[in-house]
């Protein structure tokens, strides 16, 4: 089974206070969504294959390392899983996007589809896909299920909340992708939103509310 990280972060957990309250506006909403997403960055990357190298400074030579092998691809779940990549991107500058796209039906909570554009060479890269909200994990299953059959292998889940029921089935359908959330809530509501949560994080990422 793919390890589930909660990394034990002050930070972490103070930008969550401000990122659940309703009062914050979207512009803070926004870029607590990116300062949290950089912080779980640092944990999903930290195994990314390195080769050794050597380098001059000012005074001989230091053995150093640097990533191997091809670039890795972020992958946002439209729609507010954009508002993770630009963090990303920041710590990662050479990485890959694809995107796809999914939302859920209202009523039966299933994910559709609308949208797949994943750039080539999935096989040989770690791929990380990102959304900030692991619900039922439909969308997040489905997302991966389509980055499977199009090569991907090296696959992690980036989220900020995640309820138990999600993890449990994304685990189910997908026992092979690592889940990094910044906290794991309560429980679903009977319309399958996260309690207590944040709200509908695309919404408050976009101003839709
Ligand atoms: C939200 C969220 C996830 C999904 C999670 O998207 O961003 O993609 O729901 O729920 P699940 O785990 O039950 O599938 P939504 O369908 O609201 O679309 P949006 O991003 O366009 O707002
Ligand atoms: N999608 C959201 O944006 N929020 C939830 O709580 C569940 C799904």
């Amino acid at each position: 089974m793919g390890r589930v990280v909660i990394p034990e972060h002050s930070l972490i957990k103070h930008k969550l206070h401000y990122l659940r309250d309703r009062q914050t506006t979207n512009k803070d909403f926004r870029e607590l969504i990116a300062e949290i997403t950089y912080l779980l960055t640092y944990e999903a990357t930290a195994d990314l294959k390195l080769e050794d190298s050597e380098v001059e400074t000012p005074l001989g030579l230091a053995p150093t390392a640097r990533l191997a092998g091809p670039v890795p691809v972020v992958v946002p779940i439209l729609r507010a899983g954009l508002g993770m990549v630009e963090a990303i991107l920041h710590v990662l500058p050479m990485a890959k996007v694809g995107h796809l796209g999914f939302y859920r039906d209202h009523d039966s909570l299933e994910p559709v589809a609308y949208y797949d554009r994943l750039p080539p060479g999935l096989s040989e890269r770690t791929i990380l896909v990102v959304d900030p909200m692991l619900a039922t994990g439909g969308s997040a299953a489905a997302a991966i299920a389509t980055v499977k059959k199009q090569g991907g292998q090296n696959i992690k889940f980036v989220c900020i909340l995640a309820a138990p029921e999600g993890i449990h089935a994304l685990q189910n359908a997908h026992a092979d992708v690592e889940i990094f959330s910044a906290a794991v809530d309560e429980r679903l509501n009977e319309v399958g939103y996260i309690v207590p949560g944040l709200g509908d994080a695309g919404d408050r990422i976009f101003g839709t509310l």
